[in-house]
C-alpha cells in the first residue's frame, strides 16, 4: 500500500483483512513522507513499514520510484493500492504493475480529478452529490483510469470541507476493501475502459491480475 498521509483507508483494509475469508492482506506500507501517521498504523499492526522520501534519491521521482517497485516486489505483492498517495506514480512502478494498481480518490470521478483538494472543490463548485471513486491507475491523466468502483454522497446544506470529507472517508472505508476483494478474488475484468465485475459464482480468470 502506498500512503501519504493519516491511514484512515489502511485501517479499514487492515480490519477488513482480519476476517477470515478476506482474500488479501496487506504485505507491505510505503510512504513518500517519514511523518505519515498511516506509517505508525502498519507498525502497529505488524506490517512492515518503510519511509522513501525523494530526498533520500537526490529528488529523481524515477529513482525513488525504482525503490519503491523494488520494496513491493521483494514483498511479493500481486496489488498495489494508492490510498491518500500525494505523488504521481512514475514508470517504474507503473510498469511493474500494469493493470494492478489501485487509487481511491475523494470524488465522483471524472469530476474534481487532480490533486489533494477534490472536497474543498466539490463545495466551492456547488455540488449538490459528490463521493469516492476506486480505479485503476495508469499512465496519463492523473485520476483518470478506468473506474472500479464509485459510491455517490450527497452535499448538504450545511456541510464545510471537513464534515463532507468524514461522510465522503466513510464510504471510502467500505468500497476500498471491496474493491480489493473483489480484484484478489478474480472478479475485476477490465474490458477497454470499463472494468466488469464478475458474479462471485462464476470466477474467472481476470485480465487485471
Ligand atoms: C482519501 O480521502 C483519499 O481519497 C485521498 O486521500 C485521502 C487519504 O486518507 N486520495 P487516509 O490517509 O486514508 O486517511
Amino acid at each position: 500500500m502506498l500512503v501519504s498521509g493519516t491511514g484512515t483507508n489502511l485501517r479499514a483494509l487492515l480490519d477488513a483483512a482480519g476476517a477470515p475469508d478476506y482474500p488479501a492482506r496487506v504485505a507491505v506500507v510505503i510512504s513518500n513522507r517519514r511523518s505519515a501517521g498511516a506509517l505508525d498504523i502498519a507498525r502497529a499492526h505488524g506490517v512492515p513499514a518503510i519511509a522513501l522520501p525523494v530526498g533520500d534519491f537526490g529528488g529523481s521521482l524515477e529513482a525513488r520510484d525504482a525503490a519503491i517497485r523494488d520494496a513491493l516486489l521483494a514483498a511479493e505483492v500481486r496489488l498495489v493500492v494508492c490510498a491518500g498517495y500525494d505523488r504521481v506514480l512514475t514508470a517504474p512502478v507503473l510498469d511493474a504493475f500494469p493493470d494492478a494498481i489501485l487509487n481511491v480518490h475523494p470524488s465522483l470521478l471524472p469530476a474534481f480529478a487532480g490533486g489533494m483538494h477534490a472536497v474543498e472543490d466539490a463545495l466551492a463548485f456547488g455540488a449538490k452529490v459528490s463521493g469516492c471513486t476506486v480505479q485503476l491507475l495508469e499512465p496519463g491523466e492523473p485520476d483518470g483510469g478506468p473506474v472500479v468502483l464509485q459510491a455517490a454522497v450527497p452535499v448538504e446544506e450545511d456541510d464545510d470541507a471537513e464534515s463532507l470529507r468524514m461522510r465522503i472517508h466513510q464510504q471510502e472505508w467500505r468500497i476500498l476493501p471491496e474493491a480489493v476483494a473483489l480484484f484478489c478474488s478474480g472478479r475485476l475484468r477490465r474490458e477497454g475502459r470499463r472494468v466488469r465485475i464478475l458474479p462471485a459464482e462464476t470466477p474467472a480468470r481476470s485480465s487485471a491480475q
